[in-house]
């Protein structure tokens, strides 16, 4: 895509976890694009509750994202994006892109014979089973695992991404993980980025960990095209809990010199913007 008007993306989690996407996003598109972060704080975390609770979530934020009016929704929350069909996302008035699709490819083209992947997610995730039924059909991964690791994503979003308590927690969940000894592990969440030194360091050097961050920004790279502009990309962040806790975690994640712009969105109007 070329030209001079700047281009509109909506960039969407349910908390700081999307953060991860969005950074990378912001260190390889440095100039002429405007990001519009909606994080759901008030409603998170997100791949606890039920699923039909959440795709309800979605349309809103989706409702959102039209009335002001972006050219592209980039998912940050494999939550989301694991609850949605083909269908849903390929029929949007504007492209999609998912957080999953582009690590599978990468996955499908650097597994190598006889290798085995772990997945960890929220337990929507790992109950959808999206990523686990799209690589089962590769003839060369010999085993697949999936995790469901709950305590996570409060765990991050209390900022708690290392210590005792998180080195505890890490090994409730990826004990057999460990066992295992799988050559990938998937962070199907994008909080779990966080807990990647904890997690790498328990793991040990045998698994490769996959952040799906990293993929979802090359898709968008490549989507934008050429950028004519010296203009710096900007942000403007839009949450539905606490403005100022957001802010102030914001800015520590994102190491941001710049006064962030949050705005605080009311559950109700947002739930309103479905029917404009
Ligand atoms: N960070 C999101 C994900 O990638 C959602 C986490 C949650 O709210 O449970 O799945």
């Amino acid at each position: 895509m070329e030209g001079l008007q700047r281009i509109r993306i909506g960039v969407y989690d349910s908390g700081i976890g999307g953060l991860t996407v969005l950074k990378q996003l912001l260190m390889k598109i440095p100039f002429g694009i405007d990001f519009f972060y909606f994080a759901d704080t008030a409603r998170l975390p997100y791949g606890s509750k039920p699923q039909e609770m959440v795709r309800g979530f979605i349309s809103e934020i989706l409702s959102f994202f039209r009335h002001i009016n972006v050219d592209a929704i980039v998912t940050a929350c494999n939550t989301t994006d694991s609850l949605l069909t083909e269908a849903e996302k390929n029929n949007l008035w504007v492209p999609f892109f998912s957080i999953i699709d582009p690590t599978i490819h990468y996955l499908r083209n650097n597994v190598s014979d006889k290798n085995s992947i772990a997945i960890i997610g929220t337990e929507v995730t790992i109950k959808r089973s999206v990523y686990l039924r799209k690589l089962i059909i590769d003839e060369n991964i010999s085993g697949i695992f999936q995790k469901a690791c709950p305590l996570f994503v409060p765990l991050v979003e209390e900022g708690l991404s290392d210590g005792e308590l998180t080195e505890w927690i890490v090994t409730y969940y990826l004990e057999e993980i460990r066992r295992i000894s799988p050559n990938y592990l998937i962070l199907g969440c994008t909080h779990y980025s966080y807990l990647k030194t904890v997690i790498e360091k328990y793991l040990g050097n045998g698994t490769q960990i996959i952040d799906p961050a990293d993929h979802v920004s090359e898709k968008v790279i490549e989507w934008i095209g050429k950028i004519e502009t010296t203009k710096k990309s900007s942000v403007t962040f839009y949450v539905t809990g606490s403005a100022e806790d957001f802010k102030r975690k914001a800015s520590l994640l994102l190491e941001s010199s710049d006064e962030l712009v949050v705005s605080h969105v009311e559950l109700e109007k947002l739930g309103e913007f479905i029917h404009l």
